[in-house]
């Protein structure tokens, strides 16, 4: 792929024209007009090791690698007659993108186009960089608006006044980037467009891959999306679900979760292909019931300072968060709930994940009410349908009919952990049966596949499960697939646990789960991708 690359790039640039990389980079600055849409502000090489950039908490550092041209620049934007984001010179809304383009020798002729978090408002360039060491051209945005009109967490977010912005954040932006970044600047740098072009984004990110699917399916070749939330509107019901459901006497204290944990963790670790690992391979195996920990009569919830028993409350709010949020009129499930294992990280579903994520959805999406008090007057009935009505369109990604993705060649796969605390480890499963009863088994089997990661956090690790390699190398079973035709049935390597250790597991396709072949518990080459009926306990 590189020499051949390289091969096309030396023939089209005939020698002649290629002038010093800096200027190459410089040049991009030229590529639109000044009352274009589009502006480039910076275009500059920079060397090995030039950027260094942290993570989102800032723990971790990263740096190029490699020599690269890094370009900077805006997009004005506006809503369009289709109610999706357009390009639009004199539109209110400015979305603002980065580009890392590695040095010819250094790049794989492959473009990938990086997703966001949360509320977004910033690029995720540490995302970004990673993935630039190996060879991509990478591209990111923030979604379309700054992250000072997210409200820090008041339950009110500037952006969300502005429908174009609403749009922008998980339908457009990645596309209104992408046509920038890779079809005009990235083609014109390397004079030829990429050969093949990624997705990748975790939580909303992932929301932001199934938009892309849908709404954009001839974009990308593979798409990786990532504790998906593509159901946005219902994923934050579920934050006001387990809210009001743990409020007052059943709310759930952190030694109270932790005392759950560790009796979950007791009957259910014993049951799976390898015990004793303080990880559920797969928790719906697991049928144990939380009633078992209900307080004698007499009994006090606490001893010395130890919790020893749950009271009737706090055994009807865990049940709650286990059940999952349901329509009052006919018991459907909206979102589904938490599994066995997730217990010691329920805190956020109790206190702040509503009122930072959900509040302001339901206020200036939905009820045009900044004033609206969810926790007391959410009616889980008639208001769901509001919800469906006003928000859904606006930022969920939920058709069960990808088929002009799948018409297009494309790959989709989803990963998801087992233990995610934000975002119901079985929501990607249920959607994967949506898709299949509308388009077929088969047919989905051609391309798409979800990966669920035993003990697995949301978009990494699970400060709970340290011992679980963080690391998914999902993006390069995309790769494989997409480009030799080879479906990763065979599990996708997971490396690199938070405790520093060098286990490796084996992630595989669901429903198969990795069954245990003998030898070292720590290596993946002791795993198969097998049925999941075939693992004996
Ligand atoms: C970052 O470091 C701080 C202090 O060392 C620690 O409390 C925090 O948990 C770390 N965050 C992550 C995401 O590792
Ligand atoms: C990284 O992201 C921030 C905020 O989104 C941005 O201001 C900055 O320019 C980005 N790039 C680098 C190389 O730090
Ligand atoms: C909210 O966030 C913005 C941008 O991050 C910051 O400038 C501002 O001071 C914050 N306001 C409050 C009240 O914390
Ligand atoms: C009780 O336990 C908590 C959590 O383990 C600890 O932080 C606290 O200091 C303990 N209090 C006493 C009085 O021992
Ligand atoms: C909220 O405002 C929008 C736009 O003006 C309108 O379409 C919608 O009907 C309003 N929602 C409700 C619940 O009244």
């Amino acid at each position: 792929m590189k020499s051949l690359f390289l091969a096309c790039v030396t023939a089209a640039l005939g020698g002649t024209v290629q002038g010093s990389v800096g200027s190459r980079c410089a040049s991009l600055t030229q590529i639109y007009d000044s009352d274009s849409p589009t502006q480039v502000h910076t275009a500059k090489a920079v060397p090995a090791g030039g950027l260094d950039i942290s993570s989102e908490g800032g723990n971790q550092t990263i740096q190029n690698r490699i020599p690269i041209c890094h370009v900077q620049g805006t997009i004005k934007y506006s809503e369009g007659q289709t109610g999706h984001a357009e390009l639009d010179a004199s539109g209110e809304a400015t979305l603002t993108w980065e580009l890392f383009l590695p040095e010819h020798a250094e790049y794989n002729g492959r473009y990938l186009g990086v997703g966001n978090g949360g509320y977004a408002g910033i690029i995720d360039n540490y995302t970004m960089l990673k993935h630039l060491n190996t060879g991509y051209a990478v591209g990111g945005c923030d979604s379309g608006h700054h992250q000072n009109e997210n409200g820090n967490n008041t339950g009110y977010a500037p952006y969300m006044e502005d429908l174009a912005k609403v749009n922008a954040w998980i339908h457009d932006s990645i596309a209104l980037t992408t046509r920038v970044a890779r079809d005009s600047i990235t083609t014109k740098y390397y004079v030829q467009p990429p050969t093949y072009s990624y997705y990748y984004g975790c939580s909303t990110g992932g929301g932001q891959g199934y938009s892309l699917a849908e709404f954009y399916p001839g974009l990308f070749d593979g798409i990786y999306a990532e504790g998906p939330g593509n159901y946005y509107t219902h994923l934050v019901l579920s934050f006001l679900w387990n809210m009001q459901h743990t409020n007052a006497d059943g709310f759930l204290n952190r030694g109270t979760l932790n005392f759950m944990a560790e009796k979950v963790l007791d009957a259910c670790d014993g049951i799976d292909a390898v015990k004793d690992d303080g990880v559920i391979e797969n928790p719906l195996k697991c049928s144990f019931d939380i009633q078992t920990l209900e307080c004698k009569p007499g009994q006090n919830p606490v001893n010395n300072n130890r919790t020893v028993c749950l009271t009737t409350s706090q055994v009807q709010a865990a049940r709650s968060i286990y059940r999952g949020a349901k329509d009052a009129r006919d018991g459907k499930i909206v979102y589904p709930g938490f599994n066995l294992g997730t217990e010691s990280t329920w805190l956020g579903q109790q206190t702040v994940l509503f009122e930072s994520y959900g509040a302001p959805i339901l206020r200036q999406l939905v009820f045009n009410d900044t004033n609206y008090d969810a926790v007391q007057n959410f009616n889980w009935g008639s208001d769901l349908d509001a919800v469906d009505t006003f928000a859904s369109p606006l930022i969920d990604g939920i058709t069960a009919d990808l088929s002009a993705f799948h018409r297009r060649g494309g790959k989709f796969i989803t990963a998801q952990g087992w233990a995610d605390p934000i975002n119901a480890a079985t929501w990607p499963m249920r959607h994967l049966e949506d898709i299949q009863s509308t388009m077929g088994p088969e047919t989905v089997s051609e391309f798409m596949r979800l990966f669920m990661v035993p003990g697995g956090g949301h978009c990494g690790a699970n400060p709970a499960y340290p011992q679980v390699p963080a690391e998914y190398h999902v993006l390069d079973a995309l790769v494989e697939w997409v480009e030799s035709g080879k479906a990763p049935d065979e599990g996708v390597l997971s490396s690199s646990p938070p405790d520093g250790s060098s286990t490796t597991r084996r992630l595989c396709p669901w429903p198969k789960q990795a069954g245990f072949l003998g030898g070292d518990h720590n290596g993946w080459e002791s795993y198969k991708c097998v049925e999941t009926s075939a693992i004996v306990s």
